[in-house]
């Protein structure tokens, strides 16, 4: 299996992973033969890169770090909780919408521990890409993904388990206030205004107002909507609060929310791959970020997942066929070009042994 830019995908390939929407139902399966209909419909869809079965990737397994089924129903939950949360809230305080609001908290809670003993068990450097979604609303997957990079990164801390579950309710609630915005703003696909953006601003606080409101939620997790646009060196928002003055779920969040933000394609953007992101994060070390949450984060992902084409400085090409978790960034690659960028008999060859310690990766891509 290997991944390709869908405008590089010829009729006839086969579609290696499952595409499903938002509601977790299949709308391409695994095994489809795509045709030129289909793939204008993927691109419509706002999907740009696919895993396909060939010949020259036979073999390489690209493997989901949370069931699909899981992070389905995580993300159903959230979908669920978002709605009932901003509906209830901003509805009279009564009885039977505080027993709903307690109701969603036991839900994510439940779904993220599953998630959480996922992680526990695997330990395998976290890779999303595989899970590819048609959103109907942003905020929802984002969510959950900020909760499974936000977990692995918690576990990376060596955090007590009443923190990393905090620290997951957190991370699946720190976007709710963007419930209150208006969709147009959040959709917009050119640059904001100011005035926009002083809007988008805005759902930290409103966030912070709904969850600190709500009885089952401990104070430190509404910090979390409130801060996760603050910054180390006091230029974030809402407060513009610096260093220690930040709590430590915010440290953890903000470095997975900008991660996923920028690994997800928007009408805005497109997506940039995994080792780009991290580059992104190291240069917001210790101004945007706190350094050691950036440091422990890059073990937390794969940086060059399977499946991605990569060139090395000798110029050869080759596919990435398996992640070394106690190697980042080195990992096994079938060669598929040589030096002179001519097609070879693919053979295996791993970046984390001795022999191959002196060669890099120069570039990646879903093709090159
Ligand atoms: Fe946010």
């Amino acid at each position: 299996m290997r991944l390709i830019r869908v405008d590089h995908c010829d009729t006839g390939m086969t579609l290696g992973k499952t595409i499903y929407n938002e509601r977790g139902s299949v709308l391409l399966a695994q095994g489809t033969e795509l045709h030129k209909g289909l793939l204008k419909k993927l691109t419509q869809h706002g999907i740009h890169t696919i895993y396909i079965e060939d010949d020259l990737s036979e073999g390489i397994e690209v493997i989901d770090s949370i069931p699909i089924e899981l992070r389905n129903e995580a993300v159903q939950v959230i979908t669920e909780g978002l709605n009932t949360i901003t509906s209830t809230t901003s509805n009279k305080n009564n009885l039977q919408n505080m027993m709903k609001s307690g109701r969603v908290v036991r839900s994510i809670n439940k779904v993220f521990k599953d998630i959480l003993s996922c992680l526990r068990e695997n330990r395998t450097a976290i890779n999303l890409l595989a899970s590819t979604k048609i959103h109907d609303n942003y905020v929802y997957s984002h969510s959950v993904n900020v909760a499974i990079y936000s977990c692995q990164l918690a576990l990376e801390n060596g955090l007590l388990l009443k923190n990393i579950e905090e620290i997951g309710l957190g991370a699946m609630l720190h976007d709710v206030g963007k419930m209150y915005i208006d969709p147009n703003i959040l959709n917009k696909p050119g640059k904001l205004t100011m005035e926009e953006y002083e809007e988008v601003k805005k759902h930290s606080e409103l966030g912070y107002q709904t969850l600190r409101k709500i009885h089952e939620i401990p104070l430190p997790v509404a910090h979390c909507a409130l801060q996760h646009h603050e910054r180390i060196d006091g230029k974030g928002y809402p407060r513009g609060i610096i260093g220690e003055e930040i709590h430590n779920y915010s440290k953890i969040l903000s470095v997975a929310d900008v991660f996923d933000a920028v690994t997800s394609h928007r009408v805005y953007r497109p997506a940039v791959l995994p080792h780009k992101a991290l580059e992104l994060l190291y240069s917001g070390s210790g101004t945007q970020f706190e350094s050691k949450q950036v440091q422990l984060f890059k073990g937390c992902i794969a940086i060059y997942p399977e499946g991605l084409t990569v060139k090395l400085d000798d110029g050869r090409t080759g596919i990435v066929s398996k992640y070394n978790f106690h190697a980042v960034g080195r990992p096994q690659i079938r060669i598929i070009k040589n030096e002179e960028d001519k097609e070879v008999i693919p053979y295996e060859i791993d970046l984390a042994t001795n022999e191959n310690l002196s060669l890099e990766i120069v570039e990646a891509a879903a093709l090159l």
